[in-house]
């Protein structure tokens, strides 16, 4: 049987951090799907298509992961597909109480689901969304941390809003 996983998250946008996960996590499972969630109470700064088009773009390379958004519930997403592995990044250890109330959570409202944990890499244990857009807003450079679809992405909207 396939192992099938999910990596959920709001990617606004998407990181040279999470690729780093989805790099390592692809070699774990037959298959990866990038979930990408409305994260409407974080008032995401790109709408849901654009997060998925990016995701899309930085993917390309990796013939086993698709991206997929997630509309409700991450346990209502997996039951309906029968898929019972979650993929989380691990940065520092104040990822940690956070990453451990959601696995619980999900864990007792889907017994069978498996939340698999990836220690993010060095160069990455600092690295977020929020910095990655403030220092975009600033005219920064952030060719570092994102890949370039998502930098141009960056730089096209806050031109457009005037920065
Ligand atoms: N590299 C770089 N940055 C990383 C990272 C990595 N490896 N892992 C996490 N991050 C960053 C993200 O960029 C994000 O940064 P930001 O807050 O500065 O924008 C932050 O860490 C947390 O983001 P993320 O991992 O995307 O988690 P989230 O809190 O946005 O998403 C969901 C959590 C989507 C998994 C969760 O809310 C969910 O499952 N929602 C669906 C609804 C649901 O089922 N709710 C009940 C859950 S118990």
């Amino acid at each position: 049987m396939k192992r099938i996983a999910v990596y959920p998250g709001t990617f606004d946008p998407i990181t040279n951090g999470h690729l780093d996960i989805i790099a390592r996590g692809r070699e774990i499972f037959d298959e990866l799907i990038i979930l990408v969630a409305k994260g409407e109470n974080k008032h995401p700064l790109f709408t849901m298509n654009e997060r998925i088009e990016m995701v899309k773009c930085a993917i390309k390379q990796f013939n086993n992961v698709s991206v997929s958004p997630l509309e409700g519930l991450l346990v209502s997403f997996l039951k309906e597909n029968n898929i019972k592995f979650v993929l989380r990044g691990l940065r520092a250890v104040s990822d940690f109480d956070y990453e451990l109330q959601l696995a619980f959570t999900n864990k007792n409202l889907y017994s069978d689901l498996e939340t698999v944990f990836i220690m993010s890499s060095n160069n990455y244990i600092f690295l977020s969304s929020s910095v990655v857009r403030e220092i975009a807003y600033f005219n920064g450079d952030v060719s570092k941390f994102v890949p370039s679809c998502v930098e141009e992405a960056l730089k096209r909207r806050f031109k457009k809003s005037g920065r």
